[in-house]
């Protein structure tokens, strides 16, 4: 595995491993402090694709004035270790200055898909991620690029952005990765306390109570859900609701009818994003509601 800091040195390196013939290249992007989550995403790049490469970017773009940027937990060392293991063959670590060595001009930014669930809450958000993953796709050119669905807008978006710009890239969506007991992995798991950490969990068994609602049919309206996920949730003292809401997906559109089930088929989406303490934390599930 190559460690590589600059574009130059990612260059090299990916002209090296592409030798004379051509490898599928499988990009993994992360913001480091991985977990089995991020692994999942190597694991599945590495069946998929000759050459494997992940980076590491605490995306400064991406955050809004009052969140986590500099206090983004980092460990760069036990993640080297981490994309070894799970067969990364370059590793790219770029600094800030690498990334943006002056104030950025042009940006990326999809409509409509951004203004819902997290866009609505981190305004800028998408646009920062949407900026810097072209970026990452113009330094790599990779064939696939592998995102979790425990971001599912993120996904809508980099889907969007894709298609609409042409990019030479699948996108492939892998499924959420979590604990034993239904927490999702998350690097910002690791601000929560114990006692926030236990009511976390009211996050996944909302979801869960609201997927089986809709199936059993003793939910039958988006309005109804909403209620139910607010319900449960605020079951928690300590958890404060960012948003609870059902879209479809990946249009991430209100619902049309009044039935869930009545509607065209397709796909919906629960999404949570709800604080403990200083911690947001985010969550859903995709399914077809038949
Ligand atoms: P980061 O939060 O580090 O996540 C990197 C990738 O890991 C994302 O595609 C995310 O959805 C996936 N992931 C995180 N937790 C997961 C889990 N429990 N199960 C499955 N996949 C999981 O998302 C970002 O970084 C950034 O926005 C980035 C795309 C790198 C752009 O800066």
């Amino acid at each position: 595995m190559r460690v590589v800091r600059t574009v130059e040195q990612l260059r090299e390196a990916l002209e090296y491993m592409r030798g004379g013939g051509h490898t599928p290249i499988g990009f993994v992007p992360t913001m480091g402090y991985l977990h089995d989550g991020h692994a999942s995403l190597l694991r599945r790049a590495t069946e998929m694709s000759g050459t494997v490469v992940m980076s590491i970017f605490v995306n400064p773009l991406q955050f809004g004035p009052n969140e986590d940027f500099a206090s983004y937990p980092r460990d760069e060392a036990r993640d080297l270790e981490l994309a070894e293991r799970e067969g990364a063959d370059i590793v790219f670590i770029p600094s800030v200055e690498e990334m943006y060595p002056r104030p950025i001009r042009t940006g990326v930014s999809v409509s409509s898909l951004t203004n819902v669930l997290c866009g609505a809450s981190r305004p800028g958000h998408f646009d920062g991620v949407t900026t810097v993953v072209s970026k990452l796709f113009n330094m790599v050119q990779p064939d696939y690029a592998f995102f979790g669905l425990k971001d599912a807008q993120q996904v809508a978006v980099l889907r969007q952005m894709v298609s609409d710009l042409n990019m030479n890239v699948q996108i492939v969506a892998c499924p959420i990765v979590r604990e034993a007991d239904g927490l999702a992995l998350s690097s910002r798991n690791v601000y929560l306390s114990e006692e926030e950490r236990l009511q976390a969990l009211v996050l996944s068994r909302s979801l869960r109570a609201a997927r089986e609602a809709v199936e059993e049919g003793s939910a039958k309206t988006a309005e109804e859900i909403r209620q139910l996920l607010a319900s449960i949730i605020s079951s928690s003292p300590l958890a404060v609701i960012d948003y609870a809401e059902i879209l479809t997906f990946p249009d991430l559109e209100p619902l049309a009818d009044d039935s869930i089930l009545a509607q065209a088929d397709g796909e919906i989406i629960m999404a949570l994003a709800v604080k403990f303490g200083k911690t947001r934390l985010i969550d859903n599930i995709v399914f077809t509601p038949k």
